[in-house]
């Protein structure tokens, strides 16, 4: 017997579920590349990009995925030879590393501490001793997607400043943006890189790369730099070379609509709903944890992430699980992916398009199958998850959050 009949349910960490509304606003014909409405819907994208990256500089777009968005903002502003510094707080940090060296980059891992975030002063200690300036970029990941955790970006950059190193600052915001608050200028980071898939609510396929003042300098001098991501070679007002060619006209038309949907509802909304639905996630799986089957894949509960919550397997086998909520169930969760999570985690997801029904269902959903697979769990985590999200409804004001975009 299986209950799955109907939409089955994505709570993966990206590709997210996306909308009704940017779904039909896909579905149509295409248009001529070289004028009319898709040059309007490039130039509206990119401003409101703008408003959501919290930046006056202009996103450069491409028709990839978060790793063409890594490999442009490294190509754009590095040299053969240059050394990086990446930050790994999980599988993220790491490949991004690794493609970095691919590139014909020095690469340096920082590696935080077990099952942490980040240690700013670790970092700021290892550029003070780098007093021949040799690090050319510190790579970091806002929300480590594997890890389920977050790390401080603020903080990081405030070391890099505080070290008086001039090292370019790049983030991730893959699995960040429109979930949690990023500000890439008032921050003072240097590159930005996002994607489509996931708190953007868009299918996967776009990449954006935002880049400020002393990135673009830095890029007058990159030797890596290859034709389809060179910044230069998109820059100025000609349509047809912002995409380096043919515009992904359907993606652009998604983007569209879900922009729309997230500046009528207002970033501060959107980053509050996360909040409120990831402490649910999480006062659910605090309360599942108790019977030791599993528990947070982050040790430090200010450093669980408000788009993902990874859990951590002991002895039992996630893979029934996750294969329990899929074929009996329908709702798809996230395994465990890197070499210290592959088989022993599962990631539930809450990014992008989500609200209280589609947590509450899909928290239901593992309550259900830890009970039919007789998984030792702390009993009632879903009323836990529902007491929090209630008691956190019934202090804030009825009025909605101020809208910042
Ligand atoms: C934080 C982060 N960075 C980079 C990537 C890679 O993106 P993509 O799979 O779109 O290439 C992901 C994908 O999940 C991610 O979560």
């Amino acid at each position: 017997m299986t209950v799955r009949s109907g939409r089955e349910f994505l709570a993966i960490p990206g590709p997210t579920t996306v909308p009704d509304e940017v779904l039909s606003a896909m579905h149509r014909p295409a248009v001529d590349l070289y004028s009319g409405e898709i040059i309007q819907v490039t130039m509206s994208c990119i401003s409101d990009l703008k408003k959501i990256i919290r930046t006056g500089s202009e996103p450069f777009l491409y028709a990839a995925n978060g790793h063409g968005a890594w490999e442009a903002a490294l190509v754009n502003c590095l040299s053969r030879g240059d050394r990086v510094l990446a930050l790994q707080s999980g599988m993220f940090g790491g490949a991004w590393a690794e493609m970095a060296e691919v590139l014909g980059l020095e690469v340096e891992l920082l590696a935080a501490a077990p099952r942490r975030a980040i240690d700013p002063d670790a970092l700021g200690d290892r550029l003070r001793a780098d007093r021949a300036g040799r690090i050319k970029a510190v790579l970091a990941v806002q929300i480590d997607t594997a890890a389920g955790i977050v790390n401080d970006i603020p903080a990081i950059r405030q070391a890099v400043t505080e070290a008086g190193h001039p090292a370019l600052v790049m983030v991730d915001t893959i699995a960040s943006l429109a979930c949690m608050p990023f500000e890439m200028d008032a921050w003072d980071i240097d590159v930005t890189v996002a994607g489509s898939q996931k708190g953007l609510m868009t299918p996967p396929g776009l990449a954006f790369v935002a880049a400020g003042e002393r990135a673009r300098i830095a890029h007058r001098h990159a030797d890596l730099v290859t034709r389809y991501w060179d910044w230069s070679f998109r820059a100025g007002d000609e349509h047809y070379m912002k995409y380096c060619g043919t515009a992904p006209e359907h993606l652009m038309f998604g983007l569209r609509r879900a922009l729309d949907m997230l500046l009528e509802e207002g970033l501060e909304n959107v980053f509050r709903r996360h909040a409120l639905l990831a402490e649910a996630a999480r006062a659910a799986v605090g309360r599942w944890s108790e019977g030791g089957a599993f528990g947070f894949n982050a040790l430090e509960p200010s450093e669980r992430s408000n788009s993902v919550t990874t859990l951590r397997f002991g002895e039992h086998d996630p893979q029934r699980l996750l294969d329990f909520c899929r074929e009996r169930c329908g709702v798809v969760f996230g395994i465990g992916i890197g070499p210290e999570l592959s088989g022993r985690a599962i990631r539930i997801a809450h990014m992008g398009h989500v609200n209280a029904p589609t947590l509450l269902g899909v928290l239901g959903t593992f309550e259900t199958a830890l009970t039919a697979l007789g998984i030792p769990h702390g009993r009632s985590g879903v009323a836990e998850a529902a007491a929090s999200l209630g008691a956190a409804l019934a202090a804030e004001s009825a009025a909605p959050a101020r809208k910042v975009a």
